[in-house]
């Protein structure tokens, strides 16, 4: 039921918006097997999930939106609808009712659409940039020497197979980590 959305079974990583305060926006890893759940660190999408119950989900393949969303949030002009957010370029939106237990939500799809559909390649400099992203998150916190390590070696795979788009977030990332 969910495919028609683009999520699938085993994680989906896609970006997540909260909203309240402000629009919050994250990566996170949707997980569907047997019911659908992401598990939540303590972060400000956690924290904003547990005033509003809701998670907005946006499926989408800008690496750059990936990165910035990552380190900071994505600014309204980023986005071409508010209500429900929707990011520039989104393939689909999701809206899910949202419980935490523990250090899961569980989430109930109550509603969504599919905006536009992509037939883009597997393209390896994207997958680097989503692998270095994941490290830089723990990066920024640990500064441990082995995850630069990893970090440089997806940017060098993102130099090989990636496009504009994925240099340009590999930068941002670079950026964002400090790293030189
Ligand atoms: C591809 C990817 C997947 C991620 N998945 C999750 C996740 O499932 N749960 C989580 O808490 N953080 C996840 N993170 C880390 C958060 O996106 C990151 O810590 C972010 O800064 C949290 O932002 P927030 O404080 O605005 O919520 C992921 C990061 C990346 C790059």
């Amino acid at each position: 039921m969910m495919e028609k959305f683009g999520l699938r079974e085993g994680i989906n990583e896609v970006i997540g918006i909260t909203t309240g305060e402000w629009i919050n926006t994250a990566p996170l890893g949707i997980i569907v097997k047997d019911g659908i759940k992401v598990r939540l660190y303590s972060n400000h999408t956690r924290e904003l999930l547990e005033k509003s119950g809701e998670l907005f989900v946006n499926v989408i393949h800008d690496p750059v939106v990936f990165v910035i969303s990552a380190f900071t949030d994505l600014d309204e002009s980023w986005f071409e609808r508010l209500n429900p957010p929707v990011i520039r370029n989104a393939l689909s939106w999701m809206m899910f009712e949202a419980k935490i237990e523990g250090s899961f939500a569980h989430l109930r799809f109550q509603n969504g659409e599919v905006l536009r559909k992509d037939i883009g390649a597997v393209n390896r400099g994207f997958n680097a940039v989503i692998e270095a992203t994941v490290h830089g998150t723990r990066y920024v916190m640990n500064r441990s020497p082995q995850l630069k390590e990893r970090i440089l070696y997806y940017g060098r795979i993102v130099e090989r197979c990636g496009g504009k788009r994925e240099k340009d977030a590999f930068d941002l990332l670079l950026d964002f980590t400090g790293i030189v």
